[in-house]
């Protein structure tokens, strides 16, 4: 079983990430991995932090001769403003003086329910662990999730579909999500260039009034199989593991599969995708007109692309800050500010990237299981000609 954890303060000496249930002698590329944790560092609209950082994956278990060798994989991303925050946040145990307090609980950020929770009487130890730094450590298993996918011909990449009000219309098609990524420098990472730099225009003004932006990021994976998680037990269904993936990511508010958010006020006819039979294509010669499913009907993959979209709510962190409440005196106070992004859409999209590939090879490897690559693919071939032969 694909199983993954991850451990890590954002302002501690590093992350880490542990991958386990990934099959024996797959080739783990080094330079893919570090691309994609430079991914979810870009896009218009990132704070200070991503100056400091430049991530790298340090493997240091799991892999051997550039090849995976069946035990669990163990990834390290070193925190470069560590240096900054030693004595601080250190382990042992310090100078309290040292200490940098939250001196008030942030509105939309974890930090009032967490101190509660906890018990703290401020939150610091709170937003260390709640900050989205902890996605780059997501971002470095789903790499590794990505390539063993691709082992089976299944891609999975994403595009921003809306920066707070502007947005893109309609299907994006999959060679276009491609050829976006052939990019070498993103913006905002909309398959649209115009709509793209309307996107820019509406960070520019956040950024100059201290506010902030949400948006929305659709994920698709292309090439997927029929048959991928069941309908036979509720937490088995693969909209269901999608949904609960895409929505743990920090800031996303809702998870649509498909055209569900429309669906839901059109009539049956505009949105079941009629069936025919035509060429064999990638897996079988059944054909759909149109794939407002979104690649799953009750809760199976039916082999048309997979797209999940994220909502994200706007970064909470704000310039211009919002009411709190002073820990300490109980005080009415201006929230408290730490550096922050005002945008984070397409960084968002690349970490659902992750999370959704985590989900699909999970799902991949209990329909087809196998302790080495070679035994998967076989495997997964043999799969392929009982839908040929269907
Ligand atoms: C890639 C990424 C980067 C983020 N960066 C920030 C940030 O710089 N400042 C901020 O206030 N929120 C940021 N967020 C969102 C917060 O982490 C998130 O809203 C907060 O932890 C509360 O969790 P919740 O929104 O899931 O309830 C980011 C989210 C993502 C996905």
């Amino acid at each position: 079983m694909l199983r993954y954890f991850t451990a890590g303060e954002s302002h501690g000496e590093a992350l880490v990430a542990f991958l386990s249930g990934v099959p024996a002698g797959l080739k783990i590329d080094q330079a893919f991995v570090d691309r994609e944790l430079w991914r979810r560092q870009q896009g218009y609209g990132r704070g200070g932090r991503m100056k400091i950082e430049t991530d790298s994956a340090h493997v240091f278990s799991g892999v051997r001769q550039g090849l995976t060798i069946g035990s669990p994989i163990s990834i390290q991303l070193e925190n470069k403003d560590w240096k900054n925050w030693q004595e601080s946040l250190p382990v042992g145990e310090g100078d309290p003086e040292k200490h940098k307090r939250v001196a008030s609980p942030r509105p939309g950020h974890a930090d009032l329910a967490g101190a509660l929770k906890y018990n703290f009487p401020e939150a610091r130890y709170v937003l260390e662990r709640a900050s989205a730094r902890e996605s780059a450590a997501r971002v470095a298993v789903g790499a590794v999730a990505k390539l063993f996918l691709r082992e089976l011909g299944i891609e999975v990449l994403s595009h921003v579909v809306a920066v707070g009000n502007v947005a893109v219309s309609g299907e994006v098609p999959w060679e276009q999500i491609r050829a976006l990524h052939q990019k070498e420098t993103i913006l905002l990472n909309c398959a649209d260039s115009e709509i793209e730099q309307r996107m820019k225009q509406e960070v520019d003004k956040v950024l100059k009034t201290g506010d902030s932006l949400g948006g929305v990021f659709e994920v698709v994976a292309h090439n997927a199989p029929p048959g991928l998680g069941t309908y036979a037990q509720w937490d088995e269904r693969l909209d269901a593991l999608l949904a609960a993936a895409v929505m743990s990511l920090q800031a996303v508010k809702a998870v649509e599969i498909g055209a569900g958010v429309v669906a839901a006020a059109s009539p049956g006819s505009a949105v079941h995708d009629e069936i025919g039979y035509g060429k064999p294509a990638s897996f079988t010669a059944f054909t759909r007109t149109r794939n407002n499913a979104g690649g799953i009907e009750g809760g199976v993959s039916n082999g048309e692309e997979i797209r999940v979209r994220g909502y994200l709510k706007p970064i909470s962190t704000l310039r211009r800050p919002l009411q709190s409440v002073d820990f300490a005196s109980r005080e009415p106070v201006k929230a408290a500010y730490e550096r922050s992004d005002v945008c984070v859409v397409p960084a968002a999209g690349v970490a659902g990237e992750a999370m959704v590939a985590l989900t699909l090879a999970r799902c991949a490897l209990e329909k087809f299981g196998g302790d080495s690559i070679g035994e998967t693919v076989r495997n997964f071939a043999g799969y392929r000609e009982q839908l040929r032969n269907y």
